[in-house]
């Protein structure tokens, strides 16, 4: 996948993209990430990619034309853009289901907010996509573009190491995952649950699932009560749609 990132705080990637899971991904051709200084795309002495906003109020905005100038120079048209996503709290809440559907584009263009966020025009004109990662206020959509790009990569095909391990997790199935142990066996008087050690590999699965549907029960009601009416409507036609996928 090509992605290109628009932001003026470039350096803010560095470690991210270039560190495990999206470093490895990087170095095996799966993922080509290329962040842009917006400021490149300045022409004055300043360099300023912000101005007041019409209107009054505090704080500045990020100015149209940088984005524009980037889009046109990246991609030789404005409409020859890839799916465009400003990373925003307005935005739609990130989702495993969004991540999957990001995941199946041969290309993305993040855009970057900061300050009081971006000239509305660049939203009307570029973004396919608003997109949050949850309903709290970050500094600007760098975190949130990393968070959005692991997501995407790691269910990219040949990331993950062990196939199984991005459907047998939390969310694949819309249920919170089971607890994991590993060794050894006892640990601060805290011992691993008989069944795992058992061999017993239908009484695993049971527990496993018995665990997951308690955690989200406790954790997350939404997440059980979506996984009940899916498994429900499922029952009544078992031709329909598949209720894993969420
Ligand atoms: N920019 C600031 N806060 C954000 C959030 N929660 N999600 C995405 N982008 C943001």
């Amino acid at each position: 996948m090509r992605l290109d990132v628009l932001t003026i705080f470039p350096g803010y990637f560095a470690g991210p993209l270039e560190t495990s899971l999206l470093g490895r991904a990087a170095e095996r051709g799966l993922v080509d990430a290329r962040v842009h200084d917006l400021r490149r795309w300045t022409h004055d002495v300043h360099r300023s990619v912000d101005d007041a906003p019409y209107g009054g109020g505090a704080g500045m905005v990020l100015k149209p034309q940088p984005f524009f100038d980037a889009v046109s120079e990246l991609y030789g048209d404005l409409d020859a853009r890839p799916r465009t996503i400003v990373l925003t709290p307005r935005g739609r809440l990130l989702d495993q289901r969004l991540v999957a559907e990001l995941a199946a584009e041969p290309a993305m263009l993040l855009l970057c907010g900061r300050y009081e966020g971006i000239d509305e025009r660049v939203h009307t004109r570029l973004a396919h996509d608003e997109v949050s990662i949850g309903d709290y206020v970050l500094a600007g959509g760098e975190a949130a573009a990393c968070v959005l790009i692991e997501a995407v990569t790691r269910l990219l095909p040949g990331v993950m190491g062990n196939a199984e391990s991005a459907t047998d997790e939390s969310f694949a199935d819309g249920l919170l995952e089971h607890p994991q142990y590993t060794r050894p066996p006892e640990i601060e008087g805290l011992a691993v649950p008989e069944v795992l050690r058992s061999g017993d590999h239908g009484a695993v699965e049971a527990w496993r699932h018995e665990q997951a549907l308690a955690r989200t029960a406790e954790v997350r009601p939404d997440l059980l009560a979506r996984w009940r009416e899916r498994r429900a409507a499922a029952r009544q036609d078992p031709m329909g749609e598949d209720p894993r996928v969420d």
